[in-house]
């Protein structure tokens, strides 16, 4: 998982490699540079610094051991991270006593910086005002399982609910349908913005997104075959951190194939929703995800998996929910009742099937899982931020 660091940490560079790559990665941060040269005579005040970096090959390894291990008598040592290719015993050892530590082989990138540093800072950082977004991402088993469609009604379900604001985040950068189902264009340039991912601001969000007409904005990019291979994962990242910031509640419509910034989305997400339909190639896909995304989460946490488009066995040996439990090996978070007719119209007409068609199942299946999932306190104590546009 990557972090972002604001204004208010001060990070201390060793060395002038790491100094360009923290710049990248963490373009808010008070960034101070040193000297490698004169680590021998210089002192650093206790205190004076949130978390130092240092490029072990930038200087005396005896003058970084004895920096290192001043370090460590400090009430409250910083987050240290040591990067180089080849790392002095002296300096090894004197990194052991630091309770925060890490050390990150070369060359690095402003991304896996970003990563090694998140579990040192998480902690420090995050101010109470950003605690409280919610994240909810969605991904499909299989193509056409419904993933876009769950998140489109969880959107318009959460939205009114007066939750605050709500934002749905189209992560198929290459095709996705969101803006289509919607009947909204797209307007998010994530591709563009990914040459200086730290200008991703409020203001940038606010140009990205538009109002979908159901009580949330859709943040969507128009169609590119490439725009996997454009868009970096810092850019991604960043778009996610101030997604939080501006919406109450974000739905993140996740692209079914994995891609480098993915374990950063799930991490990030407070639940992760697998969305399958009732065939066994869907059930059994279902399962296998599950298992990777649960690999990818934090210790003690499961993705959520919901049955779409269930029906009565009237179109041949189509799995009960009992059945689909046992091909995916645990229980199912909701059930989703299948109705074509509502789900065509409203595709059709633009806009989501809570609002072309509110008496469809789907619309009280969609609430009953929102009911499952969200904490009441979430539903009812959100305090609406301001719009910013
Ligand atoms: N519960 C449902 N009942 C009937 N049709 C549905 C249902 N859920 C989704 N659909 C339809 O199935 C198709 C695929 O859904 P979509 O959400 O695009 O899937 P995915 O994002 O997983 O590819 C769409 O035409 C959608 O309208
Ligand atoms: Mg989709």
């Amino acid at each position: 998982m990557s972090v972002h660091l604001s204004r208010k940490t001060r990070i201390l560079i060793v060395g002038p490699a790491l100094a360009e790559a923290a710049g990248r990665a963490f373009p808010e941060a008070s960034l101070e540079t040193m000297d490698p040269g004169a680590l021998g005579v210089a002192t650093i005040p206790p205190g004076s610094a949130d978390l130092i970096l240092i490029e072990t090959a930038s200087a005396d390894p005896g003058d970084l051991a004895r920096l290192v291990e001043t370090l460590a008598t400090w009430r409250e040592p910083p987050a240290t991270i040591l990067a180089g290719a080849q790392l002095p015993a002296s300096l090894a050892r004197a990194l052991y006593r630091m309770p925060r530590a890490d050390v990150l082989d070369w060359p690095l990138t402003p991304e896996s910086l970003s990563r090694a540093v998140a579990p040192l800072m998480s902690a420090v950082e995050a101010p109470a005002e950003e605690r409280h977004a919610r994240c909810w991402s969605v991904m499909s088993a299989v193509g056409g399982a419904g993933g876009t469609t769950l998140a489109i009604e969880l959107a318009t379900t959460l939205a009114g609910r007066n939750v605050g604001r709500v934002g749905l985040v189209d992560l198929n950068l290459a095709d996705g349908a969101a803006g289509a189902y919607l009947g909204v264009s797209a307007n998010m340039r994530l591709a563009d913005a990914s040459a200086a991912p730290e200008r991703i601001d409020t203001a940038l969000l606010d140009a990205f997104s538009l109002p979908s007409g159901a009580g949330f904005d859709l943040l969507a990019a128009e169609r590119d075959p490439h725009a996997f291979a454009k868009v970096s994962p810092l850019a991604v990242c960043r778009l996610l951190e101030v997604g939080c910031q501006v919406y109450d509640w974000l739905l993140v419509d996740l692209p079914r194939t994995r891609q480098a910034w993915t374990p950063d989305v799930l991490a990030g997400s407070d639940e992760v929703l697998v969305v399958s339909e009732l065939t066994v190639p869907a059930l059994l896909a279902a399962r296998a995800l599950a298992g990777e995304i649960e690999a990818e989460m934090p210790p003690g946490r499961r993705p959520r998996i919901v049955l779409n488009r269930l029906a009565a066995r009237v179109f041949g040996p189509a799995p009960s929910r009992v059945e689909a439990e046992k091909a995916l090996g645990r229980k199912v978070d909701g059930a989703i009742t299948s109705d074509w007719e509502a789900a065509a119209c409203s595709v059709n007409l633009g806009g989501p099937i809570t609002h072309h068609r509110p008496r469809s199942k789907i619309v009280k299946d969609v609430a009953a899982l929102v009911d499952t999932l969200a904490p009441a306190e979430a539903l009812h104590g959100a305090a609406p931020r301001p719009a910013i546009r």
